[in-house]
């Protein structure tokens, strides 16, 4: 299917559930006509949700990208449901795939032990990403993958209110903020995320690949203990 068609299905369908409909009438191939039934379905189950809990339950089946079919678990994300601190990575690696949990691979331990550096427990934040399933060779998602994966982000960042936000990396940044700018255009500063602070700092895979930005995510992250330690305190 080109890509036009593609659009123009999608905004069909989209369509049809602004109507009401949660089916579609595809009278030229059956197997679309399946895929695009468990698509509507999708969306508009997840968007009846009512928590954390219901968001993931009904999401863990999502279709809404190709991603799942090369995937083996949906990362949906884990920690405290009531984070006042929040991180957003970019999509699950290898390991992430395995166990369904958002950074456990070498990138999350060092980002656990970053953490511990600063005064922060893992068991305290919430932590996901903006895709859900695996790219194939950890490749960086595509915008037709993000596109459908976004909603789930915003829902949980609804249900979970956190203080402050901090996303980790470009794409994670760029997701958030609705932007296309550079890393380095984004960090040092704190933007608003619909009245939540967020801010934007290396990806720990990039301190991997380049030690050189271990000390100035270190102290993004204390910035960001020190403000969400003055929030607590003012309340
Ligand atoms: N990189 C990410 O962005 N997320 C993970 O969960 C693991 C590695």
């Amino acid at each position: 299917m080109s890509q036009k068609t593609k659009g123009e299905f999608e905004k069909y369908i989209q369509q049809q559930i602004d109507l009401g409909y949660n089916e579609v009438y595809m009278p030229f191939d059956s197997r679309p006509k399946a895929q695009a039934k468990v698509r509507a379905l999708s969306i508009e189950r997840f968007s009846e949700s009512k928590n954390l809990a219901q968001l993931e339950k009904t999401i863990a089946d999502c279709q809404r990208c190709t991603l799942w079919k090369g995937a083996n678990k949906l990362v949906f994300g884990t920690g405290n449901s009531n984070a006042d601190i929040m991180f957003v990575g970019e999509a699950p690696g290898a390991d992430e795939d395995m166990q369904g949990k958002p950074f456990v691979g070498r990138a999350g331990k060092l980002l656990d032990k970053m953490l511990v550096d600063v005064g922060i427990s893992r068991d305290e934040v919430y932590i996901t990403n903006v895709i859900k399933h695996r790219p194939p060779g950890n490749r960086d998602p595509l915008p037709d993958e993000v596109e459908p994966c976004e909603p789930y982000l915003h829902m949980q960042i609804k249900y979970i209110k956190p203080k402050v936000l901090c996303a980790l990396g470009r794409i994670a940044g760029q997701t958030l903020l609705q932007t296309k700018m550079n890393l380095g255009d984004m960090r040092k500063r704190w933007f608003d995320y619909q009245g939540i602070k967020l801010m934007v700092t290396y990806h720990p895979a990039a301190i991997l690949r380049s030690m050189g930005y271990m000390e100035p995510t270190m102290e993004d992250l204390r910035k960001l203990l020190a403000e969400v330690t003055k929030m607590r305190e003012a309340e």
